[in-house]
């Protein structure tokens, strides 16, 4: 809490082109919090190493992410907008948590165990510990609530207990968060392989929708998208693909599931995908639009990365010098 108001914190790694999974399932939710909440939305470049990256790459991809985070409509004025390796403290905490978090907890993270299964060359110590600077992150800012995708919640469940442990010894120390799930729109799936989420890493580029893809691409990759045998569209189990279709479908239009399977009752599948291919268009043409004019102003993209950083720096020092008193670091003035 910062005075009467909650705190939510979630960030986005600067790594790969985001996907309208990214888009659904985290960002477009976080617009919600910044009236009532204190929200800090942060670039986790620290995070991105964990996994091999281009320099240049990643470079340009934290400007792109805080460019796509304010074409999202997250004003800075109302938001803490910042990136993630200008605020030491994130790595410092990171380092105290982790000696207060078990070997055993992070060998059951299911990321972990994919990710190392996918870099099998590469199972370094920070994709292990990947969580424990996630929960620096979340536990710097004190915060109440995390908006997060369901394939986070894992961590989040693991921050919370790495508080509570932290708390048990020294009590009053940190907030223990809760995550949250947009209602729905929480799992997108491959368009190629409905059983699969979207991925930014698939190597089948038809089976994901970037939100900065052109509008024929989307139209495209939708029209190509995997259906269910069977003609009728309707959300059942047995029919990821339509299920998945419609879900999205949903989101950019806000209409509800039964709305649109009566709007294409008795229609074919082609129709349905077309339709589902523009009203994604459509959905994303003005956050694109706004994306271009704000990439195109790296000035400004560093002035609010300074001003974003200077304003987080304020709140993590505080929790950063309170633990470190309670560990019994010695502090001088
Ligand atoms: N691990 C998250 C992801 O890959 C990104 C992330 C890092 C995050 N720190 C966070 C999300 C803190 C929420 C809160 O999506």
């Amino acid at each position: 809490m910062f005075g009467d108001r909650k705190v939510t914190f979630s960030g986005v790694q600067p790594s790969g082109n985001l996907t309208i999974g990214n888009y659904l399932g985290a960002i477009r939710n976080f617009k919600e919090y910044s009236e009532q909440y204190k929200t800090f939305y942060c670039v986790v470049d620290e995070h991105a190493v964990t996994v091999r990256q281009t320099p240049a790459d990643l470079r340009r991809r934290t400007y792109e992410t805080l460019a796509l985070y304010m074409a999202c409509g997250l004003d800075p004025e109302k938001n803490t907008l910042y990136v993630q390796s200008m605020v030491h403290e994130h790595a410092e905490l990171a380092w105290i948590l982790n000696c207060f978090t078990m070997f055993g907890e992070l060998s059951r993270m299911t990321q972990f165990k994919d990710k190392s299964a996918r870099h099998a060359d590469n199972i370094n110590a920070g994709l292990f510990t990947y969580p424990v600077l996630m929960a620096a992150d979340i536990l710097l800012y004190q915060t109440d609530v995390v908006p997060v995708g369901v394939d986070q919640v894992q961590h989040v469940e693991l921050c919370r207990d790495i508080a509570n442990r932290f708390n048990q010894i020294h009590p009053d120390t940190f907030t223990v968060p809760e995550a949250v799930m947009p209602k729905s729109g929480k799992k997108i799936m491959s368009l190629a392989d409905p059983e699969k989420k979207m991925s930014k890493s698939d190597e089948n580029q038809n089976a994901v929708v970037y939100i900065l893809d052109d509008r024929d691409t989307i139209i495209r990759k939708f029209k190509r998208a995997v259906t269910d045998s069977g003609s009728e569209i309707r959300q059942d189990p047995q029919k990821a693909g339509v299920s998945n279709l419609i879900t999205i479908y949903s989101c950019f239009t806000g209409k509800t599931a039964e709305e649109i399977e009566r709007e294409f009752s008795g229609r074919g599948y082609g129709d349905f995908k077309l339709a589902v291919g523009e009203a994604t268009a459509d959905a994303l043409a003005p956050v694109q639009a706004e994306y271009r004019r704000l990439l195109a102003d790296k000035a400004m993209l560093e002035a609010q990365m300074k001003k974003g950083a200077e304003e987080a720096s304020y709140y993590a020092r505080r929790t950063l010098s309170k633990v470190q008193k309670k560990l019994g670091f010695v502090q001088i003035r």
